[in-house]
């Protein structure tokens, strides 16, 4: 049953969460700066801030952090705030539907505690505006009364901290990007740093792991630790199934083959997307929506999940004129160049 669980979701490994992510996410979650892996030049600010913010006994300054889903966004807001020693309230975007219910939000923050607000890119554009004020002076102006009478009245609000997180700080209006203290974009993690990520969780899952079996897996979990930890599991199931339980190089082989997981960590979408590029149009350039259309993904999904580590990679190259699949892409799929197509 196991194995057939593995072959059946194995196409799923993109770095979107899940809900079967839900459940063992959380304890995966390191809970102190020390144990957070890689992101070493948001660690060192982050390092420095907090203690000149705590020496002060004032809230940091908001932050906002982007980049492809997976990459520990959610883990370092509640890292912050742990290390504050603050409370959290984490809401997303799009649960947030009225000005009012932000501002209730914000009225119950305590004082110095840290709101985080997913996906802050989806918020409606009358909710953020309650951000405004209240990120730059602790404030919301509320209306009270209807017609000729209404009027305005100023509510001060407690300190705190907001942690915005986004896919596309792109798609972020201006003058809420303004008024983040500070911007991180989250780095793809190298191969020593998902090791060091998988073998942690590993301990925690009470799975056996030798140090090759280790590496094979962080090379091919597409530099996320979301999918290093997925990958995990999975190959923990065919471990238990088809072995022991624990998990050496060949069996991390054996399962990831099976899971159609390559040896760069290309699933079959990815795959599917750049032999469609270059099956169909040539390598390329096409646009973003004609891929979409050609491989049925939506062209939101394929700009925030798939393509960032493709390009990140040397796989596909974005022009003016559209994306472009690489030399590189043609090696790696073992596709001979055809140099009478590419010019
Ligand atoms: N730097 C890290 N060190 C260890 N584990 C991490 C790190 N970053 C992320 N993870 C793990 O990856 C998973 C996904 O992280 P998450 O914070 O939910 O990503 P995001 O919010 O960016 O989508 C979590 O289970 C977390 O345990
Ligand atoms: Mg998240």
């Amino acid at each position: 049953m196991a194995i057939k669980r593995t072959i059946e979701t194995g196409s799923t490994l993109n770095a979107a969460q899940i809900p079967e992510d839900h459940k063992i996410e959380n304890s995966l979650r390191p809970k102190r700066l020390k144990d957070y892996i890689g992101q070493k030049k948001i660690k060192e600010s982050l390092d420095i801030y907090i203690e000149a913010a705590k020496g002060r006994g004032e809230p940091l300054d908001h932050l906002l952090f982007y980049g492809p889903p997976g990459l520990g966004k959610t883990t370092l807001a509640g890292i912050i705030a742990a290390e504050m020693g603050v409370g959290i309230r984490i809401t997303s975007g799009p649960a947030i539907e009225k000005p009012g219910e932000m501002a209730a939000i914000l009225n119950n923050l305590k004082e110095n505690d840290v709101l985080f607000i997913d996906e802050i890119h989806r918020l409606n554009r009358q909710v953020e505006e309650v951000l405004y004020p209240a990120m730059e002076d602790y404030c919301i102006d509320i209306m009270i009364g209807k017609g000729p009478t209404a009027r305005s009245i100023r509510l001060d609000l407690p300190k705190f901290t907001l942690i915005g997180a986004t896919t596309r700080a792109g798609m972020l209006s201006a003058p809420l990007r303004d008024r983040f203290g500070m911007l991180h974009r989250m780095e793809f993690y190298d191969v020593d740093e998902l090791e060091k990520i998988i073998l942690q969780s590993a301990g925690v899952l009470g799975v056996k792991v030798d140090s090759e079996g280790a590496r094979e897996m962080a090379r091919r979990s597409r530099g996320t630790p979301r999918i290093a930890n997925r990958i995990l599991k999975r190959v923990r199931d065919y471990a238990e199934v088809r072995h022991d339980g624990s998990i050496n190089r060949e069996i991390a082989v054996t399962a990831l083959d099976l899971m159609d997981v390559d040896r760069l960590g290309l699933d079959h979408t990815d795959r599917n997307l750049l032999v469609t590029m270059i099956e169909k149009f040539s390598g390329g350039p096409v646009g973003l929506d004609t891929i979409a259309a050609a491989i049925g993904e939506d062209a939101g999904t394929i700009e925030d999940v798939y393509e960032p580590y493709l390009i990140k990679n040397g796989l596909i190259n974005r022009t003016p004129r559209g994306r472009v699949v690489t030399d590189e892409a043609y090696r790696h799929l073992g596709i001979a160049l055809n140099l009478a197509d590419k010019v």
